[in-house]
């Protein structure tokens, strides 16, 4: 697949093999989110691997899944993500403001994996207090989000946005269609 296709094939995924992930990729991925765009060029973010299966454990314990459909998407114990990347913004290289170089680096990463064929969770519904503890981060660093990764066991869809309505569905089959609104629709 190209570029292209890669952006626009993928979609959030929520339901993972057990296939373990290497250290080595996941500290590919951050090196993606490295090389985002930065205002100014400050670079503020910092990142954090958990890649052991009783602290991917603990942290489910503090994310939610797929609010719209809860809890229908959440993922059966054999189907949980294998590893998570934390966003961290290092406020003592800026105190606040993080928000679109968190858009730009997250994106950068789970492109990046999903050219691996490694799907991912961008999770910004999460006990922030909760998860910082168990990370056990210092002062300075505040936790942005988290980022579910694991091999693919599901295949969501896009499908039209019908009647203004965005919320994604299981279909008859099982199968996560996810409303995009159509290209006429946002160009202005
Ligand atoms: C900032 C942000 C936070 C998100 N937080 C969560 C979350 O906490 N839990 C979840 O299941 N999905 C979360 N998502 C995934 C969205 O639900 C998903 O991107 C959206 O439904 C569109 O689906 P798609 O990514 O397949 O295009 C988040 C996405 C973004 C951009």
């Amino acid at each position: 697949m190209n570029t292209y296709e890669i952006i626009t094939n993928r979609r959030t995924i929520r339901k993972f093999s057990q296939t373990p992930i290497s250290d080595e990729l996941l500290r590919k991925y951050i090196n993606a989110a490295r090389l985002a765009p930065s205002a100014a060029n400050r670079q503020p973010l910092k990142y954090k691997i958990i890649n052991n299966k009783s602290l991917v454990s603990e942290i489910l314990k503090s994310v939610k899944w797929a609010n719209y459909i809860s809890p229908d998407g959440n993922p059966s114990k054999d189907e949980e993500p294998v590893a998570f990347i934390a966003v961290l913004a290092d406020m003592s290289i800026q105190k606040d403001g993080y928000e679109a170089d968190m858009g730009a680096a997250v994106q950068n990463m789970i492109i990046a994996a999903e050219a691996d064929e490694i799907g991912s969770c961008w999770m910004g519904a999460i006990n922030y207090s909760e998860i910082t503890k168990l990370l056990n981060l210092p002062q300075n660093l505040k936790l942005l989000c988290v980022v579910a990764m694991g091999y693919k066991a599901e295949n969501p869809r896009e499908c039209p946005v019908e009647n203004n309505n965005i919320k994604y569905y299981k279909d008859k089959n099982g199968v996560l269609n996810v409303p995009k609104r159509s290209l006429d629709d946002i160009i202005v």
